[in-house]
């Protein structure tokens, strides 16, 4: 295992099986909201990049995927330095939108990005996260889905990275630079 990696904190089957459960209840709710709805998934990259890529192959509706840039932690460092810096905004006025990012930390990134989205008049706009930091921040963010909710320890992994490496690991892991 490479050096900085301290320990696996979730590993890639038990991700896997809660992908697939939060497809399920994506699915159900939409289906409530509207007789064959279609779906926009937004994707904050560079981190959603595997999540939204699975979370997408479970969800059997029509949908289309926009993807959006947003940045807060640049170089090598584990603390957000600063306000998020968000990119072209996609065309979702009238759309049923679900907004993916991977991680929900100070919050800013998420908060930013629905908030620009709500002015361009969607149908509706939901947030689904594959992880949650139990931080004060993060848990005050109102956001629909969450995968799981974690210690604040600094995570790499499944599209999750450190001065943009290791987000090709499989598995989510605790990193000790
Ligand atoms: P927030 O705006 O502070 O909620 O941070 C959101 C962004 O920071 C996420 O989309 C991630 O890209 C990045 N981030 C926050 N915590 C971690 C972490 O533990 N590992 C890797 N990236 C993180
Ligand atoms: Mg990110």
């Amino acid at each position: 295992m490479i050096r900085d990696i301290e320990r696996i904190l979730i590993a890639r089957g038990a991700i896997s099986d809660r992908v697939r459960a939060l497809a399920e209840e994506i699915t159900r709710d939409i289906n409530e909201k509207e007789d064959e709805a279609e779906l926009v998934l937004v994707a904050v990259m560079t981190g959603s990049i595997i999540f939204v890529a699975d979370l997408m192959r479970n969800l059997p509706m029509k949908i289309r995927i926009q993807l959006m840039t947003a940045s807060s932690y640049v170089g090598k460092t584990t603390t957000s330095s600063h306000d998020p810096v968000v990119g072209k905004l996609p065309d979702v006025t009238g759309k049923h939108v679900l907004l993916v990012d991977d991680i929900l930390d100070s919050g800013k990134t998420l908060t930013r990005i629905q908030g620009e989205l709500e002015t361009l008049h969607p149908k509706s706009v939901d947030t689904c996260v594959l992880l949650r930091k139990k931080l004060p921040s993060a848990m005050a963010v109102p956001c629909t889905y969450v995968g799981f909710d974690i210690e604040d320890e600094f995570v790499v992994g499944y599209g999750l990275d450190y001065d943009d490496y290791y987000r090709n690991f499989p598995d989510i892991c605790v990193i000790n630079p």
